[in-house]
């Protein structure tokens, strides 16, 4: 035999000389939640050690991860019943929850990188991400209020713009509308491709935003599709994205390296709360080696090809390997 590819495996030296792919922490944004109906802090049942925290809790837990290096934060609000509605108008109340935690965490943590979430369904009494009439989403007429939340997050600090909502051409429409009122500086990540997903159940019970009717497969698209994410990928490359991403992750790793084949901006993905749980799940029941599972898991979103990985393991793989 010529070649044995066992000589590279024979010992852990030459193991990790010949590694191709490493996860490192500045691949992690770490999503948190952010609720005005709690004091302190409160475990979401369906994500062990995944919180929702209040205003005040919030500050800490990100002055802890800025502590061990974690410096990318995606920020996700849970507001009272009472204040939603088809409009979605609590997502542009400057005195609301989520704008004055914004801008409080950007005053306190500088150095941090806060993400924004533009989208309707946590401040829809319908649950859902655009603007419902005869029940239907209607497509144009959400653009104006995702361009208005937008802007109003930028005005409060965000660094990056995160729309999550999948309509037709808002991303040509954020960019523009921030770059009118001057904030040509504010990024863009696109959910790009966005899956209409059973791996999103227990993040909608962390911020009750679970769709009152039927389901988002008229915006989200269809887990059988592979070819019209690049449709997808071609508009928001167009219209202004900074960087695309895919979502969930790990029943999309195909999607993740078509991405990486056939553009050539930063590629995202999102492992997204029903993969956390999973993991979790198994794990308290003893039937899987957790954090093996785990770093294998993140391990290969990162070699399908994603640069940035969004992921409630973010803290946990930091405290471990930091
Ligand atoms: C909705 C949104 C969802 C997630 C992020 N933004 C769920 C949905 O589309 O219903 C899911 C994230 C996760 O499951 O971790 N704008």
């Amino acid at each position: 035999m010529i070649h044995r590819p066992r000589r590279n495996r024979k010992n852990a030296i030459i193991r990790d000389l010949v590694k191709e792919n490493n996860l490192t922490i500045n691949d992690f944004i770490y999503p948190l939640f952010v609720s005005s109906e709690i004091k302190d802090k409160q475990e979401i049942s369906s994500m062990p050690d995944i919180y929702r925290f209040s205003a005040e809790k919030i500050l800490f837990e990100i002055e802890e991860c800025l502590k061990l290096g974690l410096r990318s934060f995606a920020l996700f609000p849970h507001i009272s019943d009472n204040l939603k509605n088809n409009e979605a108008s609590e997502s542009w109340n400057s005195k609301g929850l989520y704008l004055t935690v914004i801008k409080r965490i950007k005053e306190k943590f500088p150095e941090s990188f806060i993400i924004s979430d533009v989208a309707m369904d946590p401040y829809s009494n319908f649950g859902h991400d655009g603007v419902v009439e005869n029940n239907e989403v209607l497509n144009d007429k959400t653009l104006a209020i995702l361009g208005k939340m937008a802007l109003a997050q930028a005005q409060a600090g965000a660094d990056m713009v995160a729309p999550s909502d999948m309509m037709d051409g808002r991303i040509g429409y954020i960019r523009q509308f921030l770059d009118t009122h001057h904030f040509t500086n504010t990024s863009i990540l696109a959910y790009t491709a966005k899956y209409a997903s059973g791996f999103y159940g227990p993040f909608r019970d962390a911020l009750d935003s679970a769709p009152k009717f039927g389901d988002k497969k008229t915006y989200q698209m269809n887990p059988a599709n592979s070819k019209e994410s690049l449709v997808e990928l071609n508009l928001d490359i167009q219209e202004g994205a900074d960087i695309v991403m895919v979502k969930p992750a790990l029943s999309y790793l195909d999607i993740i390296t078509q991405f990486k084949q056939n553009c050539n901006l930063p590629i995202a993905a999102y492992n997204v709360s029903g993969e956390y749980a999973m993991v979790k799940a198994a794990g308290q029941k003893g039937w899987i080696d957790e954090k093996r599972v785990r770093d294998e898991i993140l391990l290969s979103i990162k070699r399908s090809g994603a640069d940035i990985i969004l992921s409630y393991f973010a803290k946990e793989w930091t405290l471990d390997n930091v």
